[in-house]
């Protein structure tokens, strides 16, 4: 009994890992503040396909960073499930979080947060350091990333000598280096310009047409028409999940 059960628990999880990057089910996130519980995120169900492009959008407090943080194992919720890949990351412990943390999720943030003392190649690599893995071999993979987001000409520039937009590229060079189960992006527009968003939304399109999965925050209407799927938050809940393009 106990076995065909888990058997069938199994099955369910390798399909989890065969379609879907991410999987929310009943996910909520209480904070007590003062004694008063602040309900960030009230039951969110939400399945990201392999291969989506999702806009996260939503009013200021509606959830949208808790969601993040979740996604990113960043912080942990109240109450539900979420799986990344066939992992249910709410059983996980702190070591093991944090670990998938560093190695299956590629985040992007509005102030790049690359390392200054580090030149562009070495930045891309970071990644690779946390988990002991950088090799010559790698190094060829930085190279690549680095030549797909059109940087070929600045491996050896140092964040200060680069444009802001250049430097969110490298930042989503970076992202890319383990093969991640999706790209997480905070506002990834939110410093550059328009003619710099345009480019950066361009390498977006680029990494989703080759079946990438990214998962984007972001306030301006312009960024989420460019992705696949518009997901609204509302105090909390899932408002309204629109399909604006087939995966
Ligand atoms: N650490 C915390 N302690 C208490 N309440 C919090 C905490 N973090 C977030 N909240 C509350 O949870 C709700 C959701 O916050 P969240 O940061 O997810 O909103 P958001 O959609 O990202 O907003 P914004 O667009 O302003 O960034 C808000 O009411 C916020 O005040
Ligand atoms: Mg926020």
């Amino acid at each position: 009994m106990f076995t065909k059960k888990k058997k069938v628990a199994n099955d369910l999880n390798a399909e989890a890992e065969e379609f879907f990057a991410a999987k929310l089910t009943g996910v909520k996130r209480e904070y007590v503040l003062k004694g008063e519980t602040v309900h960030a995120l009230r039951g969110v169900d939400l399945s990201v396909p392999k291969g989506d492009y999702v806009a996260i959008m939503g009013a200021s407090g509606s959830g949208k960073s808790t969601m993040l943080n979740l996604l990113g194992c960043l912080d942990r919720p109240t109450a539900g499930k979420i799986w990344l890949g066939h992992d249910d990351i709410t059983t996980l412990d702190d070591d093991h979080l944090s670990e998938i943390r560093s190695t299956r999720i590629g985040f992007v943030f509005q102030s790049y947060n690359l390392i200054q003392q580090l030149t562009v190649i070495e930045n891309i690599e970071v990644p690779l350091f946390y988990q002991g893995n950088a090799s010559l071999r790698s190094r060829k993979r930085c190279i690549e990333l680095a030549k797909m987001v059109g940087l070929a000409d600045r491996l050896n520039h140092r964040p200060t000598q680069l444009s802001g937009g250049q430097q969110q590229r490298v930042a989503i060079a970076r992202s890319l280096v383990n093969d991640p189960y999706f790209i997480l992006a905070d506002e990834p527009t939110g410093n550059l310009d328009s003619k710099t968003t345009a480019e950066i939304l361009d390498l977006l399109d680029k990494l989703s047409e080759q079946g990438r999965t990214i998962i984007l925050v972001t306030h301006e209407d312009d960024v989420g028409a460019r992705s696949k799927r518009i997901v609204r938050l509302r105090d909390g809940l899932i408002e309204s999940d629109t399909r604006l393009r087939p995966i």
